[in-house]
């Protein structure tokens, strides 16, 4: 039996999702059980005053099987993560900030050197960033940009990989052409 894990972070919030279908395929070309936090269904709240004070709180003493870390353990134990999450105004929907700042945990995804460099303490060795976009050719992006540059400086995570399909909401795009394409690129992986 397989016991290699990933987990899957489902960051859209349509039915009918065009990220979500093609992070299936890619789960399908990848080997390992799958845990699938549907982000939207999670309970979870950005962090105010009073959760980082509990937070900061359980971490000074200790207590890093609180359940508030709950989030930053799948992330820290999965051997491999995929992030779906659509292109919403140059990034991502917020809910993916949310899951974010409950994932950067000192002490359980990263902690610093005695020089101040985040050092990662995550098992991963690939993150792969699946995305559409409803036009093409944007100069700057900060969705797949950000999320590798956590993986990669805090979280230690060596590889990430964008399976990105462009164009989707362009009228007459052929929709279901431009995610076969996509979904190539995924046969890779
Ligand atoms: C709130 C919102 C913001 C969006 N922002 C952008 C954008 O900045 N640039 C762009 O090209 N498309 C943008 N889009 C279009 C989506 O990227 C596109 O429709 C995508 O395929 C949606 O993915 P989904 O089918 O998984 O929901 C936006 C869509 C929504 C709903």
């Amino acid at each position: 039996m397989n016991n290699r894990t990933i987990l899957f972070v489902d960051a859209c919030v349509r039915e009918q999702s065009r990220t979500r279908r093609l992070a299936s395929y890619v789960l399908e070309q990848l080997e390992g059980q799958v845990t699938e936090l549907r982000l939207e269904h999670e309970p979870m709240a950005p962090l105010d005053g009073a959760l980082l004070e509990r937070r900061n709180k359980a971490a000074q003493e200790g207590r890093f099987s609180d359940e508030l870390f709950r989030y930053a353990h799948l992330f820290a134990d999965a051997d491999e993560i995929v992030i779906a999450a659509p292109y919403w105004d140059l990034s991502f929907p917020a809910l993916l900030k949310t899951f974010l700042e409950q994932v950067c945990v000192v002490g359980v995804t990263f902690r610093y050197d005695e020089t101040g460099m985040p050092e990662g303490l995550c098992k991963a060795r690939r993150l792969i960033y699946v995305t559409t976009v409803g036009g093409v050719g944007l100069p700057e992006e900060f969705g797949y940009g950000y999320v590798s540059g956590l993986a990669r400086q805090y979280f230690g995570i060596p590889e990430t990989r964008c399976i990105k399909a462009e164009g989707l909401d362009i009228i007459g795009a052929d929709v279901p052409e431009l995610l076969k394409q996509a979904e190539k690129e995924a046969e890779n992986l």
